[in-house]
């Protein structure tokens, strides 16, 4: 059961599929602005695009390869340009990288 999300900025990387996708529409149900940080960013747009439109909370999709440090800290800083914080940051990418 999730807390209180409701407005929280959400970063889950690995969520243009599988179980960071399903995290996503469920933090997103829970009212969460969500950012959808994967390798995949035509997946991950998709994947926000239809977020937003399913339950009308704002969604952001950048390109974040979790064992690139540089396009880590550039992913967190513009989601920081664009919402000013991140308040959770959920890690699901192949297990290999975790
Ligand atoms: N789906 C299940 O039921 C299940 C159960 C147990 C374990 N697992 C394991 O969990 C892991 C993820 O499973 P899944 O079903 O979510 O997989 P998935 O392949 O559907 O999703 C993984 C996502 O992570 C992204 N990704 C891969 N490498 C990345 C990186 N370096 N940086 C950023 N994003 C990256 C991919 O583009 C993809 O969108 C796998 O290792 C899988 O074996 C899955």
């Amino acid at each position: 059961m999730l807390g209180n999300v409701k407005g929280k900025v959400t970063i889950i990387t690995g969520s243009a599929s599988g179980i960071g996708m399903a995290m996503a529409y469920k933090f997103a149900e829970a009212g969460s602005v969500i950012v959808i940080a994967d390798l995949n960013l035509d997946a991950a747009i998709l994947v926000a695009n239809d977020i937003k439109n399913m339950h009308n909370v704002e969604t952001f999709a950048l390109t974040m390869d979790v064992t690139n440090e540089k396009q880590v800290n550039d992913g967190v800083a513009a989601v920081v340009a664009k919402f000013g914080r991140v308040d959770c940051l959920i890690l699901r990418t192949t297990q290999t990288f975790i």
